[in-house]
Protein backbone atom coordinates (compact mmCIF):
# COMPACT_ATOMS: atom_id res chain seq x y z
CA UNK A 1 0.00 0.00 0.00
CA UNK A 2 1.04 3.26 -1.01
CA UNK A 3 1.00 6.10 1.70
CA UNK A 4 2.98 7.78 3.98
CA UNK A 5 4.44 6.08 7.30
CA UNK A 6 2.94 8.28 9.76
CA UNK A 7 3.13 5.70 12.88
CA UNK A 8 4.86 2.47 13.90
CA UNK A 9 3.82 0.47 17.07
CA UNK A 10 5.24 -3.03 18.29
CA UNK A 11 3.38 -4.54 21.13
CA UNK A 12 2.27 -8.00 22.93
CA UNK A 13 -0.93 -8.55 24.60
CA UNK A 14 0.54 -6.97 28.33
CA UNK A 15 1.33 -3.89 26.16
CA UNK A 16 -1.56 -3.70 23.92
CA UNK A 17 -3.63 -0.98 25.81
CA UNK A 18 -1.14 1.34 25.86
CA UNK A 19 -0.45 0.64 22.10
CA UNK A 20 -4.30 1.68 21.37
CA UNK A 21 -3.85 4.63 23.55
CA UNK A 22 -0.72 5.74 21.97
CA UNK A 23 -2.61 4.74 18.52
CA UNK A 24 -5.60 6.84 18.94
CA UNK A 25 -3.64 10.04 20.64
CA UNK A 26 -1.17 10.25 17.51
CA UNK A 27 -5.06 9.34 14.76
CA UNK A 28 -8.08 10.74 16.35
CA UNK A 29 -9.72 12.80 13.86
CA UNK A 30 -9.30 10.61 11.07
CA UNK A 31 -12.81 8.49 10.58
CA UNK A 32 -11.72 5.66 8.07
CA UNK A 33 -8.93 3.42 9.64
CA UNK A 34 -9.02 0.20 7.38
CA UNK A 35 -6.96 -2.65 9.33
CA UNK A 36 -5.27 -5.28 7.03
CA UNK A 37 -3.48 -8.27 8.35
CA UNK A 38 -3.94 -12.05 7.57
CA UNK A 39 -5.98 -13.87 10.03
CA UNK A 40 -5.50 -13.91 13.36
CA UNK A 41 -2.58 -11.04 13.33
CA UNK A 42 -4.97 -9.20 15.64
CA UNK A 43 -7.42 -6.60 14.28
CA UNK A 44 -10.58 -7.25 15.98
CA UNK A 45 -8.08 -7.79 18.92
CA UNK A 46 -6.89 -4.40 18.33
CA UNK A 47 -9.91 -2.64 17.68
CA UNK A 48 -11.26 -4.10 20.70
CA UNK A 49 -8.06 -2.05 23.03
CA UNK A 50 -9.52 0.95 20.74
CA UNK A 51 -12.89 0.93 21.98
CA UNK A 52 -12.29 0.12 25.23
CA UNK A 53 -9.63 3.15 25.24
CA UNK A 54 -12.45 5.19 23.90
CA UNK A 55 -14.92 3.54 27.11
CA UNK A 56 -17.36 2.56 24.18
CA UNK A 57 -20.31 1.22 25.77
CA UNK A 58 -21.48 -1.44 23.82
CA UNK A 59 -20.28 -4.65 23.77
CA UNK A 60 -17.25 -5.25 21.36
CA UNK A 61 -16.81 -8.23 19.35
CA UNK A 62 -16.27 -10.19 15.76
CA UNK A 63 -18.98 -8.86 13.15
CA UNK A 64 -18.53 -12.18 11.91
CA UNK A 65 -22.57 -12.46 11.24
CA UNK A 66 -24.09 -9.07 10.98
CA UNK A 67 -21.13 -7.83 8.80
CA UNK A 68 -21.65 -4.34 10.55
CA UNK A 69 -21.09 -3.47 14.28
CA UNK A 70 -21.89 -0.14 15.74
CA UNK A 71 -20.81 1.47 18.98
CA UNK A 72 -20.90 4.64 20.41
CA UNK A 73 -18.60 6.23 22.87
CA UNK A 74 -18.26 10.02 23.86
CA UNK A 75 -16.07 11.90 22.79
CA UNK A 76 -13.46 14.67 24.13
CA UNK A 77 -16.42 17.57 23.37
CA UNK A 78 -18.73 15.73 24.73
CA UNK A 79 -20.57 14.20 21.77
CA UNK A 80 -21.76 10.96 21.26
CA UNK A 81 -19.90 9.44 18.67
CA UNK A 82 -20.90 6.18 16.20
CA UNK A 83 -18.91 3.96 15.36
CA UNK A 84 -18.81 1.11 12.81
CA UNK A 85 -17.35 -1.96 12.86
CA UNK A 86 -17.18 -3.37 9.15
CA UNK A 87 -15.76 -7.48 8.73
CA UNK A 88 -15.63 -7.13 5.33
CA UNK A 89 -14.09 -10.78 4.84
CA UNK A 90 -17.17 -12.47 3.62
CA UNK A 91 -17.89 -10.37 0.90
CA UNK A 92 -16.98 -11.22 -2.92
CA UNK A 93 -16.21 -7.99 -4.40
CA UNK A 94 -17.56 -4.20 -3.81
CA UNK A 95 -21.20 -5.09 -4.97
CA UNK A 96 -21.85 -7.51 -2.27
CA UNK A 97 -20.31 -4.82 -0.13
CA UNK A 98 -22.75 -2.02 -1.15
CA UNK A 99 -25.61 -4.76 -0.89
CA UNK A 100 -24.72 -5.09 2.84
CA UNK A 101 -24.43 -1.79 3.92
CA UNK A 102 -21.06 -0.76 3.74
CA UNK A 103 -21.10 2.26 1.29
CA UNK A 104 -23.55 3.98 3.87
CA UNK A 105 -21.10 3.72 6.61
CA UNK A 106 -18.32 4.86 4.29
CA UNK A 107 -20.59 7.97 3.66
CA UNK A 108 -21.54 9.33 6.66
CA UNK A 109 -17.70 8.28 8.26
CA UNK A 110 -16.64 10.76 5.20
CA UNK A 111 -19.16 13.49 6.22
CA UNK A 112 -17.57 13.45 9.67
CA UNK A 113 -20.92 11.50 11.93
CA UNK A 114 -19.23 8.23 12.22
CA UNK A 115 -16.03 6.20 12.53
CA UNK A 116 -15.41 3.44 10.15
CA UNK A 117 -12.86 0.67 11.89
CA UNK A 118 -13.19 -2.53 8.48
CA UNK A 119 -11.29 -5.70 9.05
CA UNK A 120 -10.18 -7.18 5.28
CA UNK A 121 -10.50 -3.82 3.49
CA UNK A 122 -9.20 -5.69 0.24
CA UNK A 123 -12.41 -7.14 -0.32
CA UNK A 124 -13.78 -3.56 -1.84
CA UNK A 125 -11.01 -1.11 -2.17
CA UNK A 126 -13.16 0.52 -4.40
CA UNK A 127 -15.65 1.87 -1.64
CA UNK A 128 -12.26 2.96 0.56
CA UNK A 129 -12.70 7.17 0.60
CA UNK A 130 -10.18 9.31 -1.46
CA UNK A 131 -8.12 9.79 1.98
CA UNK A 132 -7.93 7.10 4.87
CA UNK A 133 -5.44 5.29 7.02
CA UNK A 134 -4.22 1.91 6.33
CA UNK A 135 -2.87 -0.12 9.11
CA UNK A 136 -0.61 -2.87 8.53
CA UNK A 137 -0.67 -5.39 11.39
CA UNK A 138 2.23 -8.11 11.08
CA UNK A 139 2.74 -10.81 13.36
CA UNK A 140 6.36 -11.30 14.16
CA UNK A 141 6.08 -13.85 16.72
CA UNK A 142 3.17 -15.86 18.35
CA UNK A 143 3.01 -13.07 20.96
CA UNK A 144 4.39 -9.91 19.06
CA UNK A 145 2.75 -7.58 16.71
CA UNK A 146 4.42 -4.90 14.22
CA UNK A 147 2.18 -2.44 13.39
CA UNK A 148 2.50 0.01 10.43
CA UNK A 149 -0.14 2.87 9.65
CA UNK A 150 0.05 4.93 6.45
CA UNK A 151 -1.82 7.82 5.00
CA UNK A 152 -3.39 6.26 2.02
CA UNK A 153 -4.39 8.54 -0.60
CA UNK A 154 -6.27 7.29 -4.05
CA UNK A 155 -6.30 10.85 -5.04
CA UNK A 156 -3.69 11.03 -8.54
N1 LIG B 1 0.21 -8.80 20.43
C1 LIG B 1 -0.98 -9.32 20.06
N2 LIG B 1 -1.91 -8.54 19.49
C2 LIG B 1 -3.10 -9.05 19.09
N3 LIG B 1 -3.45 -10.33 19.23
C3 LIG B 1 -2.56 -11.16 19.80
C4 LIG B 1 -1.30 -10.70 20.24
N4 LIG B 1 -0.62 -11.75 20.77
C5 LIG B 1 -1.43 -12.79 20.67
N5 LIG B 1 -2.60 -12.48 20.10
C6 LIG B 1 -3.70 -13.42 19.82
O1 LIG B 1 -3.87 -13.49 18.41
C7 LIG B 1 -5.25 -13.67 18.10
C8 LIG B 1 -5.71 -12.54 17.19
O2 LIG B 1 -7.02 -12.82 16.78
P1 LIG B 1 -7.99 -11.74 16.12
O3 LIG B 1 -9.34 -12.36 16.07
O4 LIG B 1 -7.83 -10.44 16.79
O5 LIG B 1 -7.36 -11.66 14.66
P2 LIG B 1 -7.99 -11.01 13.35
O6 LIG B 1 -6.87 -10.33 12.65
O7 LIG B 1 -9.18 -10.18 13.69
O8 LIG B 1 -8.42 -12.29 12.52
P3 LIG B 1 -9.59 -12.47 11.41
O9 LIG B 1 -8.96 -12.16 10.07
O10 LIG B 1 -9.97 -13.90 11.50
O11 LIG B 1 -10.70 -11.53 11.73
C9 LIG B 1 -6.00 -13.67 19.42
O12 LIG B 1 -6.19 -15.01 19.81
C10 LIG B 1 -5.05 -12.95 20.36
O13 LIG B 1 -5.19 -13.35 21.71
MG1 LIG C 1 -11.18 -10.22 13.07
Amino acid sequence: MEGKVILHLSYTLDTIADAAKEFWQALKGNSVFAFSGEMGAGKTTFIHYLCDHLQVQDAVSSPTFALINEYHYISDSQKEQVIYHLDWYRLRDTAEAINAGMEDCIIQANAGKAICFIEWPEKAMELLPSQYLWIGIETITPTERAMTVKMANTLP
